[in-house]
């Protein structure tokens, strides 16, 4: 569990890394073997297991945290020993209350939520070793976190939730991967096809590898770091700890990649170590690679890491631009619309046999399937974004309670805080019931009679003590204050809601939901797909929110017979949906529904930015290439199929131009008399300027539009050029220095464009 050594150029600790990188595969093999096996258990001996994590409700008094075997197996257990299950009523070695007094919780708990605790269990105990054995004081402390956080979710049945001042992932935007992915776009659209694909795959390597990089531990980096600087980093190592590193190996834990949820400034503080020991372990290695895996990694790796290095600590890179608008390479484009054309489906076809592999087609492999994928990662990544900004604005308004939250949210949160609890109890003819269960379906008897006064008492006693009857009791601070009695039919795959009540005082305030949605998830878990109730008229109202209805799914046939019939009521039904876990459903949602909602704000704010119109008909051009102007890509236009497939050579002639445009505005940018031309005018400066001059030009637009492939001629190039030339001079008079910048300019460029044969 220690950290990656800082140096690791000697042989010795590259060897060292390899090892332990075998040893994190092995290790999180086990684990999962672990997992498996613990859920292939049998029942007693998984309720045995988690009654070790529960505490025990013999009284209100008793404080023990989880039963103790009062036979403990040898220590060292001897490998080939049966193992004995206990039994229920086995005393715990520290409370002397019984096995089942620590697990009563866990009766209507299924078989699905079991194993789910299970696994928190495997993951408590994994931590449990990594506290003890980590060296570390900072991430023995988090270690020590998580295994605290994780044995209040088995004690609480709840979901772990890392919680406090670390905050929410993500914690910078943009991501490092979509600023590597920004710095490919930025670098490297000029280049062949071939070239860019290699670029782009260095980059996936790049993130790659962070994701699985080990950082170092903040007390290894206290020599030649400031305070402050220590300070930010263990904030970040933390985080790192909590939300990328243990979860990758305690999957209980929600996992986040690293390169997700960090930016810029976490890059900044690994980059260099995290290079060194890169390299060296490629070097290390490289007697091993083929022969084109040894010059990727060891010619091609170092120089695209050398460029990032300097995107990453410049202080005006581009790519770190939260608007950052860098274009997908044209060949890109034009590979995605040629497949568009030849499987009109839209259906993305594999490489089959006989067709070029990917790595031997110029265009780079399936340009569209990467496309789509870098898609999916930018949607994922949004998406990410919006569920934490949705999570900050939910905490934030945490104490004014959400006028729009779904209805069961109150009940939800109180039960989370263990305020409210729901127990399946029953009465039993041939097993002895606990004296609790007795006062609870008392009390739920006394809750029914009084919100079913039409409902003879005696019938509602005879039904919720019938052993052939089950009740779902809400228990509020101890004493029941609503429930559903009902019957299983498994032969007819239904049950029977027989009364169904909740107590005046707590009435509308979502329990009844959140009952009936336990109801809905126990069913599930006992395969159970179907509901059935005679409801009073007045609660048809309350039943049909919860997703019941008159039409019903089930023929008379299967509940002929079965279900008791009552004078004045309506018969409702209701199919549950086996892939729905209702408790959440609601949240579940809403949740969808708002991030849908964000989602759509930001495309059209995408769409809806006005770019500045086009300048080139006034100067005689009739006609440019649709896809050139600004925005309309955007929108989500796709060029047509017959442009796309433009052949080779005409590519080449794109990108023979482009590189030429590029060179001769670079020196345009340079040359001495151009500083009037570098930006566009101040119109804080010069306020009149746009009254007189239209259409606008300056050598920043240009060199926007040449990144955006809006030159697709050199007639649109050099109408910029000449269009800049004529402004200054219209503005200014011809004894001013800027006309004079503007004469000298416009010479210059005319034997830079006669030069490259453009003119
Ligand atoms: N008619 C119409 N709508 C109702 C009724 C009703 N009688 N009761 C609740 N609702 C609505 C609520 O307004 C709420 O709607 P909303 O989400 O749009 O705001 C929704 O149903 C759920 O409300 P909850 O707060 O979750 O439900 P509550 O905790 O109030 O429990 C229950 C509902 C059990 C019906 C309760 O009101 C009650 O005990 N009523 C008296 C007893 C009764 O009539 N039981 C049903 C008899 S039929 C039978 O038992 C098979």
């Amino acid at each position: 569990m220690s950290a990656i050594p800082e140096s690791s150029s000697a042989p010795s600790d590259l060897e060292k890394k390899n090892e332990d990188n075998k040893q994190k595969q092995s290790n999180l093999q086990r684990i999962q073997l672990r997992k498996q096996s613990v859920r292939a258990w049998p029942a007693e001996k998984k309720i045995e297991k988690l009654g070790i994590y529960s505490s025990c409700k013999a009284d209100e008094n008793c404080k023990c945290n989880g039963w103790k075997n009062p036979n403990p197996p040898p220590n060292p257990p001897k490998p080939d020993a049966p193992s004995q299950v206990s039994s229920l009523n086995d005393p715990c070695r520290g409370c002397e209350h019984k096995l089942k007094d620590h697990v009563s919780h866990l009766e209507t708990v299924g078989d699905e939520e079991l194993d789910r605790l299970l696994g928190i269990v495997v993951d408590v105990e994994n931590l449990f070793m990594c506290v003890h054995k980590e060296e570390d004081s900072d991430t023995k402390q988090v270690y020590f976190y998580l295994f605290k956080l994780l044995r209040k979710c088995i004690l609480q049945l709840s979901k772990p939730e890392v919680e406090g001042p670390l905050g929410k992932p993500p914690y910078e935007k943009p991501s490092i991967a979509k600023g590597v992915t920004n710095f490919v776009l930025h670098k490297f659209t000029h280049l062949s096809p071939k070239e860019w694909q290699m670029m782009y795959d260095l980059a996936k390597m790049f993130l790659h590898c962070l994701n699985h990089w080990k950082l170092e531990t903040p007390s290894t980096r206290k020599q030649y770091m400031s305070q402050e600087e220590l300070a930010a980093y263990k904030v970040n190592y933390t985080r790192w700890l909590c939300f990328c590193h243990v979860p990758a190996f305690c999957d209980s834990l929600p996992h986040f990649d690293t390169t997700l949820i960090f930016g810029r400034t976490f890059l900044k503080s690994v980059f260099q170590t995290m290079r060194k020991q890169l390299l060296d372990k490629f070097k290390a290695e490289k007697d091993k690679m083929p022969p084109e895996k040894r010059t990727l990694v060891l010619t091609h790796f170092p120089r695209f890491l050398t460029l990032l290095e300097e995107e990453i600590y410049s202080p005006n890179s581009p790519i770190w631009d939260p608007n950052f608008t860098g274009k997908t390479p044209a060949h890109v484009l034009a590979a995605v619309q040629a497949q568009a054309a030849t499987d009109p489906s839209g259906v993305v076809s594999t490489p089959t046999a006989g067709k070029k592999r990917p790595a031997d087609d110029d265009t780079g492999g399936q340009p569209d399937m990467k496309r789509r994928r870098s898609e999916d990662e930018n949607l994922d990544e949004a998406v990410a974004e919006i569920v934490a900004e949705l999570e900050n604005s939910k905490q934030n308004s945490q104490s004014m309670f959400p006028e729009h939250a779904p209805r069961d949210e109150a009940a939800k949160i109180e039960e989370k805080k263990g305020l409210l609890e729901f127990h399946c109890i029953a009465n039993s003819l041939t097993e002895k019931v606990s004296r609790q269960t007795m006062l609870w379906l008392i009390a739920l008897q006394n809750v029914f009679s009084h919100q079913l006064p039409r409902m003879p008492k005696e019938y509602i006693t005879r039904l919720v003590f019938d052993p052939k009857h089950k009740n779902l009791a809400l228990v509020k601070n101890g004493k029941p204050i609503g429930g559903i009695c009902f019957r299983m039919f498994p032969s007819q795959g239904f049950s029977e809601i027989v009364f169904c009540a909740v107590t005046s005082n707590e009435q509308v305030k979502g329990y009844g939901t959140h009952l009936m949605n336990h109801l809905k998830d126990f069913h599930i878990k006992n395969g159970i797909h179907h509901f059935l109730t005679f409801a009073d008229e007045f609660a048809v109202g309350y039943f049909k929110k919860q997703g019941f209805s008159k039409d019903l799914k089930l023929p008379k046939s299967v509940y002929g017979g079965y279900i008791k019939e009552y004078e004045g009521a309506t018969l409702m039904g209701c199919e549950l949906n086996n892939k729905i876990v209702y408790v959440e459903f609601t949240a579940v949602v809403r949740k969808q529904k708002e991030i849908l909602k964000k989602l759509v704000e930001r495309r059209q704010a995408e769409i809806r930015k006005v770019h500045p119109g086009l300048t080139c008909f006034k100067d005689g051009i009739t006609e440019v290439p649709v896809e050139s102007i600004p925005g309309i890509l955007e929108t989500g236009f796709a060029p047509p199929a017959a442009k796309a497939t433009r052949s080779s050579e005409e590519r080449m002639d794109q990108e023979t131009l482009y590189n030429t445009l590029k060179t001769i505005l670079h020196s345009c940018k340079t040359y001495q008399y151009s500083w009037p031309f570098m930006h566009p005018v101040d119109r804080k400066a010069v306020p009149d300027y746009y009254d007189h001059i239209k259409f606008p030009m300056d050598f920043k637009t240009m060199t926007e539009r040449l990144k955006a492939n809006y030159y697709v001629n050199k007639r649109l190039f050099i109408a910029d050029l000449k269009r800049m030339i004529s402004n200054c001079k219209a503005y200014n008079s011809p004894e001013t220095e800027y006309y004079n910048c503007a004469s000298n300019l416009e010479k210059y460029f005319n034997t830079k464009l006669r030069d490259h044969n453009l003119l």
